[in-house]
């Protein structure tokens, strides 16, 4: 099966996009506890290994795209010199526990949230200095589209971060990751998440969606320039980078 054709729920007749949106907003208030449960712990860690592929450099504006509950902005802000950043998520309940944090966290001036769908963007072109993607390209209509979105609104030598699940490739890690991620997430996610579909749909999505030189290619393929990847914890992600 295509990536694009892997969806949360197969019995419902709606496109991948609104599948995907009510799928975020009913697991929003649950997912930033899941996150820290399933992965131990290691999602904050792989994060901050990511946005330090992003340098020391000055950022006027950064482009968070996918931005969930906003974990990357609050820990780009800790960790980089950055002014603004704009986080942008297609799921509205997503985006409200978001605000909540940031506000808690005191960020309102320096980092702002909103819904929208960054295969189509609202931003003028070359306007901002980097884009990061944490776990969200995997769940784009389209990922070239989405991608050459991204490539439209950064600025010339502007900087892409996308952060994203891999398949473990060494055995027997692999072996074990793969019992793991497809039988016991799921049912933990099930318990918890009250969507007996949305960890179900992790790991079919991981599994159809391209990684390593595949999904390389297809950064390339948007233009992006001296792109390079990085898989950590045996390849259970990856980070890739790029350079319009
Ligand atoms: C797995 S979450 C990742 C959230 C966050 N980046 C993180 O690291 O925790 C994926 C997010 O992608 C969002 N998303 C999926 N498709 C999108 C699109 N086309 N435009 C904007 N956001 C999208 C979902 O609503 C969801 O919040």
């Amino acid at each position: 099966m295509k990536h694009n054709e892997v969806v949360p729920y197969e019995d419902v007749n709606a496109d991948k996009k609104s599948q995907v949106t009510s799928m975020f907003d009913k697991i929003a208030p649950y997912y930033d506890v899941l996150n820290r449960v399933l992965t131990v712990g290691i999602d904050q860690r792989w994060r901050k290994k990511a946005i330090a592929s992003l340098g020391e450099q000055h950022y006027e504006r950064i482009l968070d795209i996918a931005t969930g509950t906003a974990d990357l902005p609050v820990a780009m802000k800790k960790q980089l010199n950055v002014d603004q950043i704009v986080g942008l998520d297609i799921s509205p309940k997503m985006i409200e526990l978001g605000k909540k944090k940031i506000t808690e966290k005191k960020l309102d001036e320096s980092v702002s949230l909103e819904v929208g769908d960054s295969e189509q963007m609202r931003f003028e072109d070359n306007y901002f200095q980097a884009a990061t993607a944490s776990f969200g390209v995997r769940n784009f209509s389209d990922l070239q589209q989405g991608l050459n979105e991204i490539y439209r609104v950064l600025d010339k030598q502007g900087k892409l971060m996308i952060l994203e699940f891999s398949k473990p490739t060494i055995f027997p890690f692999k072996q074990l990751f793969n019992m793991y991620f497809k039988y016991i997430l799921p049912t933990v996610g099930k318990l918890t998440s009250k969507d007996p579909k949305a960890y179900k749909y992790l790991y079919e999505s991981v599994q159809a969606f391209p990684d390593y030189e595949d999904m390389a290619n297809i950064i390339r393929k948007s233009g992006f320039t001296n792109v390079k990847y990085t898989p950590l914890t045996l390849g259970i992600c990856t980070i890739y980078t790029g350079e319009k």
